[in-house]
């Protein structure tokens, strides 16, 4: 029987349970510190984060949005073995020579484009897509229906916000947050958050 257990059981946590399923999990459990949840997309929430240490023999899949808490989380599980899966909903079309690292989720209806390598603990979010060549850092989430051209470099942690496009080419910076609705069309080397059409740093002219 294949089990699992995902760490953070929020609205994404429930999006990655629904994934887990469609790739034939049969047992689940949510471990979260809020203390007040009970159940989440109808799994037991079993105990706190680091309550890990009960399940040395299940696969895991660390499911927080924050990508420092994230990588905190699957450092962790990494140090001690534990063993840390890919999850990729059966909707999303994968090319050819693809290299996507443990910890990354994809979502239903991503696409990722062939010779592209996704690092660890990403989110390719639902119907974003990340086009040929693309080099992408660990940790970074690509948001609903963000779009990244051929051939763009993502450092690690950087977060493209929904419905964001990244330009062919372009490489951003680790921790940056591209604001939903940006059109990135020139390299970002300086840390920070950018919005806008071009995309320009917050109270930045
Ligand atoms: C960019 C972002 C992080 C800024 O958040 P914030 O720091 O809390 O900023 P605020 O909401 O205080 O807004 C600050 C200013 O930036 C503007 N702004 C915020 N987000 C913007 C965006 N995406 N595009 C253009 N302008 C934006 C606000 O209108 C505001 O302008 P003002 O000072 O003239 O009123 C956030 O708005 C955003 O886009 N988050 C992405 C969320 C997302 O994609 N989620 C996907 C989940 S899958």
């Amino acid at each position: 029987m294949k089990n699992l257990v995902i760490i953070g059981a929020s609205g994404h946590g429930k999006v990655i349970g629904d994934i887990a399923v469609r790739n034939g999990y049969e047992e689940i459990v949510f471990l979260d510190d809020n203390e007040s949840l009970s159940e989440c997309a109808g799994f037991l929430v079993a105990g706190r984060g680091d309550d890990f240490i009960r399940y040395p023999d299940r696969d895991f899949v660390v499911a927080i949005g924050n990508a420092s808490v994230r990588q905190f989380y699957q450092e962790k599980l990494e140090a001690q073995n534990y063993r840390v899966v890919t999850l990729i909903h059966p909707q999303a079309v994968i090319g050819r020579r693809v290299e996507i690292s443990p910890g990354t989720v994809v979502m239903a209806g991503a696409v990722i484009n062939s010779d592209a390598r996704i690092g660890k603990g990403c989110i390719v979010n639902t119907c974003s897509s990340i086009d040929h060549d693309c080099l992408i850092g660990d940790y970074v989430h690509v948001s609903v229906g963000a779009h990244v051209a051929g051939g763009v470099s993502i450092k690690d942690r950087t977060w493209i916000g929904a419905g964001a496009v990244v330009s062919n080419g372009v490489a951003i910076c680790d921790d940056c947050m591209i604001g939903a609705g940006a059109v990135v069309v020139r390299d970002i080397s300086v840390q920070g958050t950018y919005v806008g059409v071009p995309a320009k740093r917050n109270g930045h002219e």
